[in-house]
Order: structure tokens, then sequence, then C-alpha cells
């Protein structure tokens, strides 16, 4: 019997995780957007790939836990890959901490009752959340502590409105949620990881170049040369997926290139 891949946001990073990762499973695609998921069901569904769909709004409870169920409803699942996420220009600043941050809550909420021993998460966060150092104490504190639906009234008091703030503090919120979440996925034989990616050149990171001159910058003096691709991240959950990977749980890896390294030792300088 065949186990289930789930992957939510079929963008970039998401289609190259399904095409990486997908053969020999039952793939679930999820997506907020109907037209994309059906256009990637049908190249993936041609070369032989084994897709369901679902529409998907992370932010969604009720959404959320319809994915969770369909996803068991298809078989043992093997991996959860949660890509759907929304930077700076795509939305507003309590747009993008629903998405983000509530919308990761809700995931491990759902998720946590139907994991078995090897089941493997992988939440994608941002290299952003290393560069900025906007959540205190208290916040940090808070997000670990609420349930996704007491977040709702919590997160508008955090003073995020700035789309630029509030997505690196979505991201090292995911993070920190991650790293909590590996404790009780541990009791169940299963572990999860967060990716932080740099600067990669899928739709999103394209549409964040063009609004911000900083990108041209990070890439211009990334150490290993040259921007990011989407199979830059699949490659890497591949290797926390598989077995090679077994001892890595709650923890994040940066998937950068070096862009950070290079920002922060030269404010060091
Ligand atoms: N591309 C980069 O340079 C970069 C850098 C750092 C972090 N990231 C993170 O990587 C992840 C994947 O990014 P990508 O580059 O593949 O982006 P992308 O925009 O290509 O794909 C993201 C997908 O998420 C979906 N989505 C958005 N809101 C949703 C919602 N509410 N429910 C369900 N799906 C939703 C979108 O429809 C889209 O298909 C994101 O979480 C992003 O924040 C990307």
């Amino acid at each position: 019997m065949k186990k289930t891949i789930i992957i939510t946001g079929i963008g970039g990073m998401g289609i190259a995780c399904a095409r990486r990762l997908g053969s020999g499973y039952k793939l679930l695609l999820c997506d907020f957007n109907e037209q994309q998921l059906s256009n990637v069901s049908a190249e993936l569904t041609i070369g032989g790939y084994d897709v369901t769909t679902l529409k998907l709004d992370v932010s969604d409870k009720a959404s959320v836990e319809a994915a969770a169920s369909k996803a068991v409803e298809l078989g043992e699942i093997q991996a959860i890959i949660h890509t759907a996420g929304l930077s700076p220009t795509m939305s507003s600043g309590e747009r993008i901490l629903a998405v983000n941050l509530i919308g990761t809550a809700r995931m491990l909420e759902a998720f946590e009752p139907h994991l078995s021993p090897g089941t493997v998460g992988v939440f994608i966060s941002s290299s952003s959340s290393y560069l900025s150092n906007n959540l205190t104490p208290e916040q940090e504190k808070e997000i670990l502590r609420l349930s996704a639906d007491e977040l709702l009234e919590y997160v508008p008091t955090m003073g995020l409105t700035d789309p630029n703030t509030a997505y690196p503090a979505s991201k090292k919120a995911n993070r920190l949620q991650i790293a909590a979440a590996s404790v009780k996925w541990g009791k169940k034989g299963a572990r999860i990881m967060s990716i932080s990616p740099g600067v990669h050149s899928t739709p999103m990171g394209k549409q964040e170049q063009e609004a911000h001159a900083v990108m041209g910058y990070m890439i211009d003096n990334t150490p290993a040369g040259r921007v990011g691709t989407a199979e830059d991240i699949a490659s890497m959950v591949e290797f926390i997926i598989s077995p090679a990977g077994n001892f890595l749980s709650g923890s994040d890896i940066l998937v950068d290139g070096g862009v950070v390294a290079f920002l922060q030792t030269s404010a060091i300088k």
C-alpha cells in the first residue's frame, strides 16, 4: 500500500518537492490557487505521478482539518511538506501573520493526531528570520503557549502591521513552532524540521526581487555565487526525509548559499 506525501503550497518549492519526492507515493497537493493546482496536477499526472488535489487555505481551521483527513484517507502519512506562505509584497501584515504564523499552528494541530512512526514534517521558514529580531521573549512564549484559535486574538495585538516586519516575525515564529512540535512528534516516533531558504528564483522570490533592491545586493554577495533554486530546497527536504536524516529533529537548516553569513559578518566588521 502506497504511503502519502502531502505538500501545501504548489508554487516554486512545492512543485520541486512534488517532482523530486513524489514517485512511488500518493501525492496530496494543496493550495489556495485552484488553477495552479489543476495545471500542476495535469502535468504531474501525465508524468506518471499519483496525484490528488485539494483546495486549501492554511489560515482556515476547517480547510486544514479537511486536508489532514484527506491525507490519511489516501494512506499512512510519510511526509508533510508545508511550503504555503505569503511574502511581504503579496499581502497585508495581518494576512501574512494569519497564513504564515497561524496557518503553521493550524497545520501542526490538525496533523498531530495523524502522525505515525516514521512520519517526517518539513516546514518552510525563511532566512529573514535570522536577520531581524522582532519578536519579544513574551511574544515567543505566547506563540508557543496559545492554540491556533487563541492566536487569532493574540496576533493582532503584536503590533506587526507592516508586511516587512510581519514576514520575518512570522518566519521566526515558525522556527519556534517547529522546535516545540518536535517534542510532541518525537513521542509518536515522528520528526519535524524547518528549512530557511535564502533568495530563490521562484514566483515569490522573483516578486520580492523586483520590489526590493536589497535582494539584488544579497544575490550579488551570496558566497555560493548564485541565486537559489527551488531544487536546492527540494534536495534538502529529500535529505531530511531520508534515513540519512533520521537524527534531525526540531532544528532549522539554513539553505541560503551563505548570504546570512555574509550579512552577519559584514555587520560585525
Ligand atoms: N522564494 C524565496 O526566495 C523564499 C525565501 C525565503 C522563504 N521562502 C518561503 O518558502 C515557501 C515557498 O515559497 P515559494 O518561493 O515556493 O513561493 P510561491 O509563491 O512560488 O508558492 C507559494 C504557494 O503558496 C500558496 N499559498 C499562499 N497562501 C496560501 C494559503 N492561505 N493557503 C494555501 N496555499 C497558499 C500560493 O498560492 C503559492 O502557490 C514560503 O513559505 C516562503 O515564505 C521563499
